[in-house]
C-alpha cells in the first residue's frame, strides 16, 4: 500500500516535516495570483471572483509579495527534491516568465512549458470575447536535464486536452480550480515509477494524492483551506475503498 501524510496547513511550514532529497516528482497547481488582477478590471465578474478566484491563501496577495512566496516555495521545494526529480507547476500563461526565472534561482532546469486545453470550457461572455480554454504548466527537472520519462517509444506532445473536471469527481465536495484526474494522472505515470515519493503543497481537493494511490505512488500532500483539506483527505482515502 502507498504511504499517504497529508498536512493541513501552511505548505512552507508543512514541507519543514520533509526530508532533504527524498522527493521524486512535485505536480501542483498553486494560486496563480489572478485575484487583484481581476479587481481591477472593469468587468461585471465580480461573483466569477468571489468563485474562482477568491480561494485562500496567497491568491489575493500583491504580484510582490506572491512573487516572494513562490520564491520561498522553490527554495522549499529545493532542498526536498531528489537530484534528477522532476516538477510539474501548473499556472496562469502570464505568469510563466516569473514561475521559470525562480525555479532556475533554485537549481531547477527548465525544460518545457506546455498547454493544458479543455475542451467545454464555461461559455462565458463568449459573444463579448475569447472564451478562456487554456492553462499552462512548466516543466522542470532538478540538477540535472533529464528525468524520469516513461513513454515507452511513444510521442507525447506539449498539448494536453482533456474535458473539465467532471461532477463525479466532486462527489465528495466542490473545489473552484479543481484539476480533472486525467489530467494530473497523465503527468504522475508518465514522470515517476511505482513507489516514488510525488508531493503536492497545494493539493486543493487533492487530485494528485487520488492519482498516486492509484497509480501506487507515495504521497505527501498539504492545503490551507480546512474545508478543501477535509475534502482531500476524504477523497484520497475514498479511493480504491
Ligand atoms: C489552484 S488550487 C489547487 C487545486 C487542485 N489542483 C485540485 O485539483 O483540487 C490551489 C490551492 O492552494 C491552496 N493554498 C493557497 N496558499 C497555500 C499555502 N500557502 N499552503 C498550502 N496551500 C495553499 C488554496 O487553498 C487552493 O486550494
Amino acid at each position: 500500500m502507498p504511504q499517504i501524510r497529508l498536512y493541513n496547513s501552511d505548505c512552507i511550514e508543512a514541507m519543514k516535516n520533509i526530508g532533504d532529497h527524498t522527493i521524486d516528482l512535485i505536480v501542483t497547481d498553486p494560486p496563480y495570483n489572478l485575484g487583484n488582477f481581476m479587481k481591477n478590471r472593469d468587468t461585471n465578474l465580480s461573483k466569477m471572483r468571489d468563485n474562482f478566484f477568491g480561494s485562500a491563501g496567497w491568491d489575493d496577495m500583491e504580484f510582490e509579495e506572491w512573487e516572494k512566496s513562490m520564491d520561498t516555495f522553490f527554495k522549499s521545494s529545493a532542498r526536498v527534491m531528489k537530484k534528477g526529480g522532476t516538477m510539474i507547476v501548473f499556472m496562469a500563461i502570464i505568469k510563466v516568465e516569473t514561475i521559470i526565472k525562480l525555479a532556475q534561482k533554485h537549481g531547477f532546469y527548465y525544460k518545457t512549458t506546455g498547454i493544458w486545453h479543455k475542451t467545454n470550457p464555461m461559455p462565458r461572455n463568449m459573444n463579448l470575447h475569447f472564451v478562456n480554454s487554456t492553462e499552462a504548466w512548466v516543466y522542470f527537472t532538478y540538477k540535472t536535464r533529464t528525468g524520469t520519462f516513461n513513454n515507452d517509444g511513444a510521442m507525447f506532445h506539449d498539448f494536453v486536452e482533456t474535458a473539465v473536471t467532471s461532477n463525479g469527481e466532486r462527489k465528495y465536495g466542490k473545489h473552484p480550480t479543481q484539476k480533472p484526474e486525467s489530467l494530473i494522472q497523465h503527468f504522475v505515470e508518465l514522470l515517476s515509477n511505482r513507489e516514488d515519493w510525488v508531493l503536492d503543497p497545494f493539493m486543493g481537493s487533492g487530485t494528485t494524492g487520488v492519482v498516486a494511490k492509484r497509480t501506487e505512488r507515495n504521497f505527501i500532500g498539504v492545503e490551507l483551506n480546512e474545508i478543501y483539506f477535509e475534502i482531500a483527505k476524504s477523497r484520497i482515502e475514498g479511493e480504491n475503498k
